[in-house]
Formats: structure tokens, sequence, C-alpha cells
């Protein structure tokens, strides 16, 4: 892990131990939570993984593998969300009442019970320009797997797992293109922060800058083999006029259009 890695992971073990004690139940662990208004499970106490095993044998194996399962902590004290009720909270009126509905928190329908740990990733979606979660129209689980070693695809050797994700409601940026353009390939997040942006398409730089971090040369404003020197004061790479097709085209070698 690089610093970078750590530092974030210090953020959220923060996040995660803040998480634990503001959760911690009186000794009569009457738990309520109250996550923007998602079914508080009144009265419901914490059984622990291996009670939800019983009943849910294959998100309990896929588990095993997932990022969740090896940031439990051994020997916390009785009370603290472990395992499957960090994200589900409480189990033991589920459990009890044998899985009846609305007894247990899913995160499909509310990703508060995922900002309890990932505060950062709430700013994110706050951002003018993001996909619509907390609009509640897709969730964190259109992109992440929750429960397998999916939720961490996204290395720099497994890009292609973030493309295919996006393609399953982006289709038509999957091609296949005549003139593909080699910078997709790389991954849609090289161009795009998909929780949000400040910048209009979820851009990660509104400008020309987004382009020339990889179209820089020596003999600039040369860009391929053409001057550039006046086309780019009149707007953006990729506005109307200029390469339009950003994410490959079937018309054009230089992806005008
Ligand atoms: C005695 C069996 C049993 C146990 C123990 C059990 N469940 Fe369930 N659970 C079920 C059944 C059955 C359903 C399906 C309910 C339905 O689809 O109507 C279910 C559904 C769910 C759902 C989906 C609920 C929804 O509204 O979409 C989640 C999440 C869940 N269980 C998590 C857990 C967790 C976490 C634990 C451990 C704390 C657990 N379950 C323990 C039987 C159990
Ligand atoms: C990191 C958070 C997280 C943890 C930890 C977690 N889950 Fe889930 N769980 C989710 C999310 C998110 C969904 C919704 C998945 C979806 O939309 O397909 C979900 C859905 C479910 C469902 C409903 C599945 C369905 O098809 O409707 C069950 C059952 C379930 N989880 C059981 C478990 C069990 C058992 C464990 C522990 C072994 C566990 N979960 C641990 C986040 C989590
Ligand atoms: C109890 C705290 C907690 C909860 C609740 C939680 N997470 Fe996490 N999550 C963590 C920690 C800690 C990490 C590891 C951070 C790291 O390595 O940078 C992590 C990592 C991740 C990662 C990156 C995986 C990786 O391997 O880098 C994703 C994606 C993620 N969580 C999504 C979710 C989603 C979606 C939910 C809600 C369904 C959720 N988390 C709920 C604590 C939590
Ligand atoms: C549109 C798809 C999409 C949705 C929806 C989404 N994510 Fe992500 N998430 C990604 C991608 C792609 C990455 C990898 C980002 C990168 O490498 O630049 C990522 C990375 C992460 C990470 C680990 C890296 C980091 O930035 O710390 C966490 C944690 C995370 N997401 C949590 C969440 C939570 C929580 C939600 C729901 C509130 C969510 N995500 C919804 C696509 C999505
Ligand atoms: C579950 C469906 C779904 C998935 C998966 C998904 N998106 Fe989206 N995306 C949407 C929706 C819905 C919008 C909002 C469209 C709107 O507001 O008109 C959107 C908007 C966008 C936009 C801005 C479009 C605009 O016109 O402003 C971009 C860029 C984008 N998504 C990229 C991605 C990338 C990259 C991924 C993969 C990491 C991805 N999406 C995964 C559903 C999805
Ligand atoms: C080389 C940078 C780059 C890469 C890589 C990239 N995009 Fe884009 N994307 C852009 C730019 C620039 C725009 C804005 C175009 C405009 O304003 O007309 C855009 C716009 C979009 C839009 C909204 C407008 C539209 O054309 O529908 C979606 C959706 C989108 N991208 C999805 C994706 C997906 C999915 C991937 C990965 C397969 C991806 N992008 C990879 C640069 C990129
Ligand atoms: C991650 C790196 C990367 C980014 C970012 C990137 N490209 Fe590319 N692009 C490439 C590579 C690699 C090629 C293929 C090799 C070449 O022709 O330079 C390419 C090829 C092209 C071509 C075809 C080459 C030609 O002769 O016409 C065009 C046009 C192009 N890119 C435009 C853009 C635009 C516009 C942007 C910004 C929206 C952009 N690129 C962002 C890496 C990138």
């Amino acid at each position: 892990m690089g610093n970078q890695g750590l530092i974030r992971a210090n953020r959220v073990l923060v996040a995660l131990f803040l998480f634990c004690f503001l959760n911690i139940p009186s000794a009569r662990a009457e738990v309520t939570w109250d996550l923007n208004g998602m079914t508080a499970v009144k009265g419901a106490t914490y059984v622990g993984t291996e009670t939800c095993a019983a009943c849910h044998e294959k998100e309990f194996k896929e588990f095993q593998l997932s990022t969740h399962s090896r940031i439990a902590v051994k020997d916390v004290p009785e009370g603290v969300p472990q395992g499957c009720e960090m994200c589900h909270g409480p189990g033991s009126v589920h459990a009890d009442q044998d899985g009846k509905r609305g007894t247990i928190i899913n995160p499909r329908k509310n990703p508060e019970v995922c900002f309890q740990c990932h505060m950062d990733k709430k700013a994110e979606f706050r951002l003018p320009f993001h996909h619509p979660v907390l609009e509640g129209k897709m969730s964190c689980s259109d992109c992440h797997t929750a429960h397998g070693p999916e939720v961490r695809p996204w290395t720099t050797t497994s890009m292609n797992d973030v493309n295919e994700t996006c393609f399953k409601c982006h289709a038509g940026k999957q091609g296949p293109f005549v003139w593909e353009h080699e910078a997709v390939r790389e991954g849609c997040t090289t161009c795009h922060k998909v929780h949000g942006s400040v910048n209009d398409k979820m851009l990660v730089a509104r400008d020309n800058n987004l382009c020339l971090r990889c179209h820089t040369q020596m003999n600039f404003p040369t860009i391929g083999k053409q001057n550039h020197g006046t086309r780019l004061p009149q707007g953006t790479c990729f506005s109307a006029g200029c390469h339009t097709a950003v994410h490959g085209s079937n018309y054009d070698d230089h992806l005008r259009y």
C-alpha cells in the first residue's frame, strides 16, 4: 500500500472507530439506527456473522474474499458491529423472525450506511456533477459488489472491470469502433471522476489539460502531426468541430465525429 493508501486507510479507520463508539449500545442493547429515515430496527441486537451464515451461505462465502471482511477487528467488545452487521445493522429481530421483510437494512435502498465509514464519499456525490446516488436513482452496488472481492477490481492492472461496469448502463461507449481511442482502454476513470466532480460530464479536468496530460510533445503546440497553435485558443479539444468522438469513431481517424 502506498502512502496515499495508508492515509486513506487511516482516515477510514478513524471513521470506523467513531462509527463503532457512536453505535455502542447501552447495557440493555436497545439499538435504534437512524440512517436518514431508513428502517430503524427497533430493539434489535447484534448476533454476529455466524448467525447470518446459517441462512445466507452464498453471501457468507463471497464475503470471505472481500476487503470489508479483512478489516474485521479481533476481540471487539460485545455490541460493536462486525462483519455482516456493519452494513446491515443489528440482525437479531431479522434472525428471530426467519428473515421477515423489513427487519434488516438493505444498503441497496439507502447508502447512508456506507457513509458511516466513507464520509468523504457523501461529499463527492454532492458535487455539482455526479451519479444520482443520493437522489435514490442508483446505488453504490450498481458499481461495487459489496460482498465479493470485486468490491475492489480497480487496480491499475484490471481497469477493464471498471469499463465493464460502466457499459451496463452506457452501452454506446463500448464500441467496437473503427478508430478506437487508446485512452479508453486505460479505463473510463482516466477522464471521469465517477462519484462526482466540479466539472461538467464528471470530467477530471474541464479544459484542454484533460487531453494534454497524454498529448504533449516536445514541439508543442504541434500535437500529433498538426500545428494546433491557432486551434487551442478556440475551445476545448473535445468541443464541436474538433475531437467530439473522444470515446471512439467510426467515421474519422482523428476522432472528429
Ligand atoms: C433464520 C434464517 C435467517 C437468518 C439467521 C438471517 N436471515 Fe437474512 N433473510 C432470510 C430470508 C428468508 C430472507 C428473504 C426474505 C424475503 O426475500 O422475503 C432474508 C433476507 C435478507 C436480506 C434482504 C432484505 C431486503 O429487504 O432486501 C438481507 C440484507 C439479509 N437477509 C441479511 C441478513 C443478515 C445480515 C443476517 C445476520 C445478522 C441475516 N440476514 C440472518 C433469512 C435469514
Ligand atoms: C460492505 C457492506 C456489506 C457487508 C459487510 C455485507 N453486506 Fe450484504 N449487502 C450489501 C449491499 C450493498 C447489498 C445490496 C446488494 C445489491 O444491491 O445487489 C447487500 C445485500 C444483501 C442481501 C440481499 C441479497 C439479495 O439478493 O437481495 C443479503 C441476503 C445479504 N446482503 C447478506 C449479507 C451477509 C450474510 C453478510 C455477511 C456475511 C453481508 N451481507 C455483509 C452490503 C454489505
Ligand atoms: C464499518 C465501516 C465500513 C462500512 C459500513 C463500509 N465500509 Fe467500505 N471500507 C471500509 C474500510 C475500513 C475500507 C478499507 C479502506 C482502504 O483500504 O482504503 C473499505 C473499503 C471500501 C472500498 C474499496 C475497496 C478496496 O479494496 O479498496 C469500497 C469500494 C467500499 N469500501 C465500499 C463500501 C460500500 C458500497 C459500503 C456500503 C454498502 C461500505 N463500503 C460500507 C469500511 C467500511
Ligand atoms: C458509477 C459507478 C460508481 C458508483 C455508483 C459508486 N462508485 Fe465508488 N468507485 C467507483 C470507481 C470506478 C472507483 C475507482 C475510482 C478510481 O480508481 O478512480 C470507486 C472507488 C471507490 C472507493 C475506493 C477508492 C476511494 O476513492 O476511496 C470507495 C470507498 C467507494 N468507491 C465507495 C463508494 C460508495 C460508498 C458508493 C455509494 C455511496 C459508491 N462508491 C458508488 C465507481 C462507483
Ligand atoms: C446503473 C447504471 C449506471 C452505471 C453502472 C454507470 N452509470 Fe454513468 N450514469 C448513469 C445515470 C443514471 C446518469 C445520469 C444521467 C442523467 O442525469 O441524465 C449517468 C451519468 C454519467 C455521466 C454524465 C453524463 C452527462 O451527460 O452528464 C458520465 C460521464 C457517466 N455517467 C460515466 C460513467 C462511468 C465512467 C461509469 C463506470 C465507472 C458509469 N457511468 C456507470 C447510470 C450509470
Ligand atoms: C480520453 C478521455 C475520456 C475517456 C477515457 C472516457 N471519456 Fe467519457 N467523456 C469524455 C469527454 C471529454 C466527454 C464530454 C464530451 C462532450 O462534452 O461532448 C465525455 C462524456 C461522456 C458521457 C456523457 C456524454 C455522452 O457522450 O454521452 C458519458 C456517458 C461518458 N463520457 C462515459 C464514458 C465511459 C463509460 C467511458 C469508459 C468506457 C468513458 N466515458 C471514457 C472523455 C473521456
Ligand atoms: C490516458 C492518456 C490519454 C488521454 C487522457 C487522452 N488521450 Fe488521446 N490518445 C491516447 C493514445 C495513447 C492515443 C494513440 C496514440 C497516438 O496517436 O498518440 C491517442 C489518440 C488520440 C487521437 C487520434 C490520433 C490522431 O492522429 O488524430 C485523438 C484525436 C485523440 N487521442 C484525442 C484526444 C482528446 C481530444 C483527448 C481529451 C478529451 C485525449 N485524446 C485524451 C492517449 C490519451
